[in-house]
């Protein structure tokens, strides 16, 4: 999250702000386009090289006066247009995607909101991107994922900057702490303090890898895992950071990130960090984001959820944990380490862990209503008591040091945050927020989350700009927008649900296997190895197995490895991105995956020509979140599961099996190993909500399908 800001700062920031607006509408102004009157200046011939080709272009595009206007998305997108011209791998005419990018073009210049539904792998991207950078005004791109910004960056931009405007800049934002922190890799060079040998090697790499990387990103390093125990000590995180007190202010990599946003005219995010930033914006604590004056949501189904966690307020047994560490580290470094001081942070992780112990021991998601967190008090009073006063102790010590260091006022201020933080979550009692708690593995979480989202969303972005673009392959149910819009508190807007663009009854083959096991039978997973393991010999590897839970990625991968020959990737192994090439680079490769690859992820071709899907993906109804919701559908006298539950699991499976046909000449296997598709009646939702895939259950069909020639 950003930086809390003082009046001071948030004077500086307007300043900032106004400079920035002035540096947008010059970028905006000078920003030209490739001239459609002239044949030449697209690349009629592919024998032209691209640099020449490039070089063509700079200096075409380097006399303002020659700027012309922005051509129409009919002379992009249509026939004989523009794309066709750019595109080397097989454009294809898609009438929904040429009406889409008029749907946005038109928003932009109305300044109006947009919703528009086009399916997957229809090319909303570029439907979206062409209009954004015609528009020659500042806008942010928000999607899904962090693996979906990438391939964002690394695919559509690059071909837009080489084909439409080459002066074009963009920018892509992420969470500080995915982003290395200089003064903290020279310390820990200073004074290491690293476990192992392999701790000790991935030091070194990241250390020989900070002094060429660009971006200080993680995902520049493959062989960072997910759950890396080095990085957290490593990122650039607000918490620790000294701002511009830091010796390495300049050229750390988070006010470069920075820099770049303020000079770009597209802004590439993800959903967690836009509402992040706007959930700052709402407590007036300043912004992470420079000004824009648009934005358009990928893969806006999402952004209920994302939107309601920005919204909330959670703690965590961790952050305790985290103030402590960082106070030691701040201590010794400064050399303060008294044992007085020491002694607060040494009762603060003591407190901490008990107060969190207080928590039930098993795993899992359980709500915390009021009854529930009074009678918690009840029985743990000294606990929290003690654990507030260790907070408020650290406090009064770190102010008491003569010369404060920004460190010590900095913990002092997280500190002091915790505390409120606790206060709302044990004291308040707010009607619109469910409260609940999870323990996962080493963490005990503390929440109060909104279970209505439209109203702070109504006002704080549809209300404060005037142009947000939503598009999904999955935002109408039963071919209408009502359900979206009302959970998102978006009144006024253009909308429009478009054809799908492909074939779906030619191009793909829908595997119901008849005999598998409920997926609740114990049986359930040992069936469901044998099938996934002969789909996979049928459409000789080239899959995605997408699971509904880690547990059951991580038990199936387990079963199925010694099985086949096909080199298999397993979700969290390595960065989403760098997976996500090797699957594409690795003839035969098979990706086992969760949630985060079952939106947008894009591998158009024959590398991917099955989709396996474990189970149908309902949200798990014991969930404090999704119980909250139901049961404020009823009492609306709503019917939840046909109103919510159903129709938030069909858009979910609509994505998991849109990664599969994402091209006129794609084909390929989806399959289902959950019966309940066949057996229950609201299982006739999902099928008619599906495109209209060809149907089997047979694995005969199957076989003879890959056996068939693709078309021309
Ligand atoms: N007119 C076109 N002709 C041929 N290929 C295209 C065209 N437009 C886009 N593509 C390609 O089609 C593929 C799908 O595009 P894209 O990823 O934008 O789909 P999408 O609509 O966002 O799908 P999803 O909902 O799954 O995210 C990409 O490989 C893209 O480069
Ligand atoms: S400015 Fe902050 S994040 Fe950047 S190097 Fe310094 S301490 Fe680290
Ligand atoms: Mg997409």
């Amino acid at each position: 999250m950003a930086d809390s800001g003082t009046n001071g700062q948030r004077d500086q920031r307007s300043e900032q702000g106004a400079k920035e607006k002035a540096a947008a509408a010059r970028v905006a102004s000078e920003r030209v386009y490739v001239p459609l009157e002239d044949e030449d200046s697209v690349r009629a011939s592919r024998d032209v090289a691209d640099d020449e080709f490039l070089e063509h272009k700079r200096r075409e595009v380097s006399d303002p006066r020659e700027a012309l206007q922005t051509p129409s998305m009919q002379e992009v997108f249509g026939p004989g247009g523009l794309l066709e011209r750019c595109m080397t791998a097989g454009y294809e005419h898609r009438p929904a995607q040429l009406e889409m990018a008029e749907l946005v073009h038109d928003a932009f210049q109305s300044h109006r909101h947009a919703i528009v539904e086009a399916g997957t792998g229809t090319g909303k991207t570029l439907a979206y991107l062409l209009p954004a950078i015609c528009s020659g005004r500042r806008v942010v791109i928000s999607t899904a994922t962090k693996s979906l910004q990438e391939q964002l960056y690394q695919k559509d931009v690059p071909f837009l900057q080489k084909y439409f405007a080459p002066n074009l800049k963009v920018a892509v934002m992420k969470g500080r702490s995915n982003f290395l922190c200089k003064a903290k890799l020279h310390q820990m060079a200073d004074q290491p303090v690293l476990r192992g040998m392999e701790e000790m090697d991935a030091f070194r790499q990241i250390r020989d890898w900070s002094k060429f990387t660009e971006t200080g990103d993680r995902s520049e390093l493959t062989f960072l895992t997910d759950d890396s125990e080095l990085w957290p000590r490593l990122d650039a995180r607000r918490e620790t950071c000294t701002g511009q007190k830091c010796a390495n202010f300049s050229e750390c990599f988070v006010t470069e990130m920075h820099k770049r946003a303020a000079e770009a005219d597209l802004i590439i995010v993800n959903h967690h960090l836009f509402f992040a930033d706007l959930a700052l914006k709402q407590d007036d604590f300043g912004s992470i984001l420079p000004e824009y004056s648009a934005v358009v949501f990928d893969e806006a189904h999402e952004i209920e959820d994302v939107a309601s966690d920005y919204f909330g307020r959670q703690i965590s047994n961790f952050r305790f944990e985290e103030l402590a560490r960082d106070a030691d580290i701040a201590l010794r470094l400064l050399h303060l380490g008294t044992p007085a001081l020491l002694r607060r942070t040494q009762r603060i992780r003591e407190r901490s862990r008990t107060f969190f112990e207080a928590f039930p021991a098993r795993d899992g998601k359980f709500p915390f209503t009021r009854a529930e967190r009074a009678a918690f008090l009840e029985q743990n009073r000294e606990a929290y008591d003690e654990l507030a006063q260790a907070l408020k102790g650290l406090e009064t010590e770190f102010t008491a040091v003569t010369q404060k260091p920004e460190e010590l006022l900095r913990l002092s201020r997280r500190s002091f945050e915790l505390r409120q933080e606790m206060s709302f979550l044990f004291e308040s009692n707010e009607g619109n927020f469910v409260y609940w708690f999870e323990r996962r593995n080493k963490g005990v979480f503390l929440a109060a989350t909104p279970i209505d989202v439209s109203q702070i969303l109504r006002e704080r972005l549809f209300e404060q700009f005037d142009t947000a673009i939503l598009t999904s392959a999955t935002l109408t149910v039963g071919g209408r927008f009502d359900y979206i819009r009302q959970r998102l508190g978006l009144d006024h807007a253009k909308e429009k649900a478009l054809p799908p663009e492909f074939d779906y009854g030619e191009q793909a083959l829908l595997y119901l296997p008849k005999k598998m096991p409920d997926v609740r039978d114990a049986g359930f997973a040992g069936k469901a190895a044998d099938e996934i393991t002969e789909l996979l010999e049928l459409s000789e590897g080239r899959a995605f197995c997408l699971f509904t839970s880690y547990a059951q990625m991580n038990d199936l991968y387990e079963r199925i490895r010694t099985r086949v020959e096909f080199p298999l990737l397993l979700q969290g192994t390595a960065p989403r991105s760098v997976l996500l090439e090797r699957f594409k680079n690795t003839a035969g490769a098979v990706l086992f995956a969760t949630a985060s690859f079952w939106q947008g992820v894009d591998v158009p071709g024959e590398q991917l020509s099955c989709v396996i899907v474990d189970k149908l993906p309902f949200a798990v109804p014991s969930d404090p979140i999704v119980a909250a919701r139901v049961k404020a559908l009823q009492e609306d006298g709503r019917n939840a599961f046909a109103e919510y539950q159903v129709p938030q699991a069909v858009l979910a499976l609509k994505q998991g099996f849109g990664r599969l046909i994402r091209t006129k000449t794609d084909r390929g296997i989806l399959a289902l190993l959950d019966t309940r598709i066949q057996r229950m009646a609201y299982g006739k939702i999902f099928i008619e909500s599906l495109p209209a895939y060809r149907k089997t259950q047979e694995l005969s069909d199957v076989a003879r399908f890959m056996e068939a020639p693709s078309p021309a």
